[in-house]
């Protein structure tokens, strides 16, 4: 059981049927990493907030965004999801992929959550970063909470216009259809002048973090909240990668966050992702690393310094192979064990592989065998000291979930 009454950043929650946040992950509210001087988190904001700053100037001067990265990660069902026009069964809201608190609030799975609610206090450019929580799979480059930046830029009719330099047509009434270019609300002239704008932005921001000459590439995609949609990948050593989501706002969202009058693009990225590329970190774990092994290097450096990590030494891994047949009445989620085991095993369970899925011609019952790689950040780990970790996560899954070790 859960406790009847949730303290989360000063304020009380009622746990209900839909609890699912544990005491561990509710550690890393306290950590505020995005705001630690010289974390290399914080030295990648700093950098995407001086992109901004520079290229988004007003006449005096003034920066024309403003940046929110203090908003408290705990929000409503309605800021995360319902306000963005994600279906009701809409896969990414289940009790499987998030952290909720309760029914009605939940740890934000994006800082997207904040959007609709900021452009209702009259906000027009905006910056948000955030710590986020996903339920996930256990390997090197996902950690149950990470960091996202979200933006958006909303524009007027009159502000288009003196953009193109010539009278624009935002809103196409009551005839406009969409199609695969633009939504039913817009013109495809708009639509044009935004998307331009918003390309140019992040292919910009892309090249200021990772230099002139990189290549970079355009995909068509689909999120609820914006239409059209892509994603910018950059090609590095030999691979495609995925650095962010974006797209022209959906109407309504706008429209029901009063500011019917505009057109908006927006995009969002994830913070540890490109922290790893930019400074050569080659394992998620080590952001929340507490060791001076790793702050060090990062320590009293500016945004704008050219920063390697040089791992201090590789500690040796150690793993165990774990098999068990599934509950008979077929219910059980990978993530409830990879959680579980993250649980137990915490910083040191490095990676969670499926090695095996078999099914008994027979009986029908169904077996899973995992490889757990567990290392130690910081030191060596003896086999015994694994021993005993695994041992306690395959007792757990056995009492919790159902399952029964073979
Ligand atoms: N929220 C999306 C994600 O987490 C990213 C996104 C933000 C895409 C804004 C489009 C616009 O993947």
């Amino acid at each position: 059981g859960h406790p009847a009454s949730l303290k989360i950043s000063n304020r009380s929650y009622l746990s209900d049927d839909f609890t699912n946040v544990t005491p561990k992950i509710l550690s890393h509210l306290e950590r505020n990493l995005l705001n630690e001087e010289g974390h290399p988190l914080n030295l990648l904001k700093r950098r995407i907030v001086d992109f901004f700053y520079n290229q988004f100037k007003g006449h005096m001067g003034n920066p024309v965004f403003s940046i929110y990265d203090r908003l408290p990660p705990v929000v409503s069902v309605q800021q995360n999801f319902d306000s963005l026009l994600i279906p009701k069964d809409h896969v990414s809201r289940s009790k499987s992929d998030c952290y909720y608190v309760n029914r009605e609030h939940l740890l934000r799975a994006h800082t997207t959550a904040h959007q609709a609610e900021l452009v209702g206090m009259g906000l027009d450019n905006f910056l948000v970063f955030g710590d986020v929580y996903r339920r996930d799979e256990v390997d090197r480059t996902h950690y149950p909470v990470f960091h996202q930046a979200d933006a958006l830029r909303l524009r007027t009719p009159g502000q288009l216009s003196n953009l193109a330099g010539d009278k624009v047509t935002v809103f196409e009434g009551r005839s406009g259809k969409e199609t695969p270019e633009k939504q039913a609300e817009h013109s495809m002239d708009a639509t044009k002048l935004m998307e331009s704008e918003l390309k140019a932005t992040l292919v910009g921001l892309a090249q200021a973090l990772f230099g002139k000459d990189i290549r970079y590439r355009w995909v068509d995609v689909y999120f609820p909240f914006t239409h059209p949609s892509w994603e910018l990948e950059v090609h590095f050593n030999g691979d495609w990668l995925e650095v962010l989501g974006c797209g022209i706002t959906r109407h309504d969202i706008l429209k029901s966050a009063g500011a019917p009058g505009t057109i908006g693009w927006a995009f969002g990225l994830g913070l540890e992702r490109l922290a790893m590329l930019l400074y050569d970190i080659p394992d998620i774990r080590l952001f929340w690393s507490k060791d001076t092994g790793f702050l060090s290097q990062f320590k009293g450096k500016a945004p704008s310094d050219a920063i390697r990590y040089r791992p201090l030494s590789v500690y040796p891994q150690c793993y165990n192979d774990v098999s068990f047949w599934l509950p008979q009445d077929g219910i059980f989620q990978p993530n409830d064990f990879h959680e579980l085991a993250r649980e137990i095993g915490g910083d040191i369970l490095e990676q969670i592989e499926l090695k095996d899925d078999f099914t008994h011609p027979k009986t029908g019952r169904r077996s899973l065998c995992y490889r757990m790689t567990y290392r130690h950040l910081e030191k060596t780990l003896t086999q015994e000291e694994v021993n005993i970790i695994h041992k306690a996560i395959c007792d757990k899954a056995t009492e919790t979930l159902g399952i029964v070790v073979r």
